[in-house]
């Protein structure tokens, strides 16, 4: 079946009602993929697009890795499904010790969920539990920050800053949240390669927010080293030293959500060592297995572990889990991924190719519309200047018609998102701007 025939009704399309998508829009004019190998996948109507995007921010090493493959199928055959609520199997053990060898400071701690948002909601949780446990229960209070993603629980929701994700369920958010105010300021960073250099003083809003509700209410601050989902916001320099100088002088835990900026996106294991500032709890997923089967996980201190685990009573110590925490078959995955990144050295990869992507991508600063170009490692930003009236449907055009030429994009607003797999080579990545340079021209 090709694309068109999808179109005209042989794949029914009605009963999926699919996430983060605008449905009817969709259905009418479906973009469907239907195979995948290193860098790229196969549409369903038999052409070859370019993965720009790593699928979700998430197949870092590459789509269908035979080494990933093998091992989840593998476990599928050994076995499918074991407890891990008072029953263990050796693979969750296993994947647990990779990840801590890579997880920054003493974050030895794995906790595992299947998304990124089960991670937020989780380290969320062990932020309350650890402060109950050390007799400050009244640190119930969590700061996100404008614009941050965190998921789609009702923690998440609430910690993050985006007014759609919101709005809806407005009266189930945590009642004790604040943000901080988002970093991007075009007027004063446009076009910045790495981090800009204006914008650490925004930490210094921690300090207002501390004392209008004081520290002894608060629990932690969440916040995406580099926030990814709203536009790739870059943090400017010193940002992040100063929010963990904050944290550190008034007893506040630091979660940084590194679901995006896990798994070497930014040429280090995790944006903890890029941007050498350790925070107490880590949220990650996504390329933990390269995405090969649902999985997340959250990296915890050791005095965060050992408050709650040493503290507690006898019997279980953190009410928390879900059924398929260190499912075997994610957890296969996640430990021929590790395997795979470290073999083929793909973080440092990453941070060689960091500067051909920075060139490659600045070049589209001249073409028509583009107002910003932002990036670091192998995450890039271009930010559009909307249409009259029609804020986003630019940057949609832009994202279908990159499809049509055969290249994956992403698009938030009128901003469009880059973040291909650690694999991408030099032509590739030229391949991607030299196609939304064009698309750009074609563009009104
Ligand atoms: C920073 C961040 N946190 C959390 C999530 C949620 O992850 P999931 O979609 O796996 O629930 C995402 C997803 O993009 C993310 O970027």
């Amino acid at each position: 079946m090709n694309q068109r025939e999808a179109n005209s009704g042989s794949l029914d399309l009605s009963a999926f009602w699919m996430p983060f998508t605008a449905n009817r829009q969709f259905k009418s004019a479906p973009r469907l993929l239907s195979g995948a190998k290193g860098m790229y996948y196969t549409s369903y109507d038999g052409r070859r697009i370019l993965d720009g995007t790593a699928g979700l921010w998430c197949v870092n090493a590459g789509h269908c890795r035979d080494e990933i493959v093998a091992a989840v199928r593998e476990q599928a055959e050994e076995m499918d499904f074991a407890p891990t609520f008072q029953m263990g199997h050796p693979k969750a053990f296993e994947a647990a010790t990779k990840i801590a060898k890579h997880t920054p400071g003493d974050l030895k701690h794995i906790f595992f969920t299947n998304s990124g948002s089960e991670a937020v909601d989780t380290a969320l949780k062990i932020a309350l539990a650890y402060h109950r446990s050390r007799g400050e229960g009244q640190r119930t209070r969590f700061i996100g920050r404008e614009r941050g993603y965190h998921g789609v629980g009702f923690g998440g929701i609430s910690v993050g800053g985006i007014a759609p994700n919101r709005k809806a369920y407005s009266g189930g958010l945590l009642p004790s949240v604040d943000h901080l105010p988002h970093t991007l300021n075009i007027a004063e960073a446009a076009f910045s390669k790495g981090q800009p250099a204006w914008g650490a003083h925004l930490a210094d809003e921690l300090e207002r927010l501390v004392t209008l509700h004081d520290a002894s209410t608060i629990a932690a601050v969440i916040v995406e080293p580099v926030a990814g989902s709203t536009g790739v916001l870059i943090p400017p320099q010193g940002y992040l030293q100063r929010l963990r100088e904050i944290c550190d002088k008034h007893g506040i835990l630091l979660i940084f959500d590194e679901v995006i900026t896990g798994w070497g996106r930014l040429g280090a294991p995790f944006a903890a060592q890029y941007f050498n500032v350790t925070p107490d709890l880590l949220t990650m997923a996504k390329g933990t297995n390269n995405a090969a089967a649902p999985l997340g996980a959250v990296a915890a201190s050791h005095a965060i572990h050992d408050t709650i685990v040493n503290g507690a009573p006898a019997g279980i110590e953190l009410f928390h889990g879900y059924t398929y925490s260190g499912h075997p078959i994610a957890t296969a995955a996640a430990c021929a991924t590790i395997d795979l990144y470290e073999r083929e050295q793909l973080f440092e990869r990453a941070a060689r190719m960091s500067p051909v992507f920075e060139t490659a991508i600045h070049k589209l600063r001249s073409e028509p519309h583009v107002i910003d170009v932002r990036n670091l490692g192998l995450v890039g930003g271009v930010e559009l200047k909307p249409r009259d009236g029609a804020p986003g449907a630019r940057a949609y055009e832009v994202f279908v018609k990159c499809f049509e030429k055969g290249v994956l994009t992403r698009y938030t607003g009128d901003i469009l998102a880059f973040s291909p797999p650690l694999i991408v080579d030099e032509q590739q990545i030229d391949e991607i701007f030299t196609t939304v340079a064009q698309v750009l021209r074609e563009t009104d």
